[in-house]
């Protein structure tokens, strides 16, 4: 039996397997490069980069939930120079696909980053984070449709690079949010960033995140996120990633029938960095022992119920 192909492409950016690692779970690679072979996965997807070098928010930035965990980090980051000084050198190394997270506080830092990285060599993509709920305005273009545009239609015009959006589930209608990024030039859409949660230790009545609130993440949001993969799949021409509890082919496969043409890992690499891996051999496992000679025949390929 020959290998299934596991080939996707987002845009013109091609890749080997579906399975990239997700923005802030992965660092900038390096952090992995001793207990993963990173080659093995479609793409990592780096921590967002803001101009400067960023703090982040108050500590504790993390506590575990049912099903899921909170974050409140606060885009602590080494900023862009550094970055491109000290750690595309490895991520050049790497033979996967490199795609770079952006973020900022008003729309001119997202301008900055981005035009710093257009001509850098080795990056293949990048992913707008437009929809960090940890940090003052995060949310702010993710949820405005005008803003979202003007957001993604300003950074089309600085850099030929794919431009990956990634959206908020903190709002009434995605789809909304989904067509005017789309509109606006964004050649893909990632779906999705975390929800907004946050819990309290009883015992002394203090929430558990220095910041009070954060981002709910893991197997707890999963449907939420195939439901938006699904509504914005529909609505949408450009391909979309699926994000949002993913820790197993199986997870992978939910996302990709409801319309997903790729999919990030992000807090199962906590539990065990090789589920990336795990999830492109069970991917092709399972393309294998279901006669689909490859996985993009399963994208959007959704029974509806009679
Ligand atoms: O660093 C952060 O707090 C990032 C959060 C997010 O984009 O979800």
């Amino acid at each position: 039996m020959t290998q299934p192909d596991l080939s996707v492409r987002i845009g013109k950016l091609y890749l080997e397997n579906p399975v990239l690692v997700a923005s802030g779970t992965f660092g900038y690679g390096s952090e992995y490069g001793h207990f993963v072979d990173i080659s093995l996965l479609g793409g990592i997807v780096t921590k967002t980069l803001t101009p400067e070098p960023w703090p982040g928010n108050p500590p504790p930035r993390a506590a575990e939930t049912a099903a899921g965990m909170l974050n409140s980090i606060g885009l602590q980051n080494v900023g862009v120079e550094a970055f491109i000084r000290e750690k595309m050198p490895y991520l050049r190394t790497l033979d996967t696909a490199i795609i770079v997270n952006v973020g900022g506080g008003p729309l001119e830092e997202f301008v900055y980053v981005t035009e710093r990285l257009a001509d850098c060599e080795g990056i293949d993509a990048l992913e707008i984070n437009m929809s960090c709920p940890n940090v003052s305005g995060g949310l702010d273009f993710s949820t405005d449709p005008r803003r979202a545009a003007q957001l993604i239609g300003t950074l089309r015009r600085v850099t030929s690079l794919p431009i990956i959006a990634k959206l908020t589930p903190n709002i009434t209608d995605i789809t909304e949010i989904a067509t005017h990024v789309e509109e606006a030039g964004a050649d893909a859409i990632s779906a999705i960033n975390t929800i907004r949660g946050m819990a309290i230790d009883i015992s002394t009545r203090r929430p558990k995140l220095g910041a009070i609130m954060g981002g709910l993440s893991g197997p707890a949001i999963k449907p939420v996120a195939i439901a938006a993969v699904y509504q914005v799949a529909k609505r949408v021409r450009i391909p979309v990633i699926g994000i949002g509890g993913i820790s197993s082919a199986e997870d992978a496969l939910e996302f990709m029938i409801a319309g997903a043409t790729a999919v990030q890992i992000g807090t199962a690499n906590f539990v065990e960095p090789r589920t990336g891996a795990t999830v492109v051999d069970g991917l092709a496992a399972w393309c294998t022992a279901s006669d689909v000679p490859a996985i993009r025949e399963v994208i959007g390929r959704m029974e509806l119920p009679s």
